[in-house]
């Protein structure tokens, strides 16, 4: 079925001049880009946003990370595109990723990992009211 999923190009890939290489990575995978903008988190937005991780060991390096420079909040729509999201991103430590996933070819740590996807429709509904309303949704 066709999906919408939420994606993060984060601080490591927005800082190395990388959006528009790995904005080409979805749409050569068929994921259509239907919103998209470059923000820079406060604190207080990172850590709500990754509040689930907020008793991780590293919940203080992400969420440090996520503010250290501009990101880029995008919404992708394709065929089963949360699926295809992940798929196109490779695993989130670039050291298992697959050869010619974002990760592999870009990321710099399981940290500086490059890029966030949703990881299912539920979350995905969530993340992207978080960032975008819906006249921001243009199919
Ligand atoms: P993301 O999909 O944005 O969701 C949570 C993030 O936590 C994940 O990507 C990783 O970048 C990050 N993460 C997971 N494990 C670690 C770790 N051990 N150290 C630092 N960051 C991590």
């Amino acid at each position: 079925a066709i999906q919408r999923t939420f994606s993060i190009i984060k601080p490591d890939a927005t800082k190395r001049n990388l959006t528009g290489a790995i904005a080409a990575k979805f749409e050569e995978a068929g994921l259509r880009i239907v919103a998209s903008k470059r923000i820079q988190l406060s604190l207080a937005q990172a850590q709500e946003f990754y509040g689930v991780h907020s008793e991780r060991p590293f919940f203080g390096e992400l969420t440090e990370f996520m503010i250290s420079e501009p990101i880029v909040v995008q919404v992708l729509e394709g065929e089963d595109a949360i699926a295809k999201n992940r798929e196109v991103m490779g695993a989130t430590n670039p050291a298992d990723a697959a050869d010619g996933t974002i990760r592999k070819e870009f990321a710099l740590s399981i940290g500086e990992n490059s890029v966030h996807g949703s990881d299912a429709p539920e979350t995905a509904a969530e993340e992207i009211a978080f960032f975008f309303s819906g006249l921001e949704l243009v199919g």
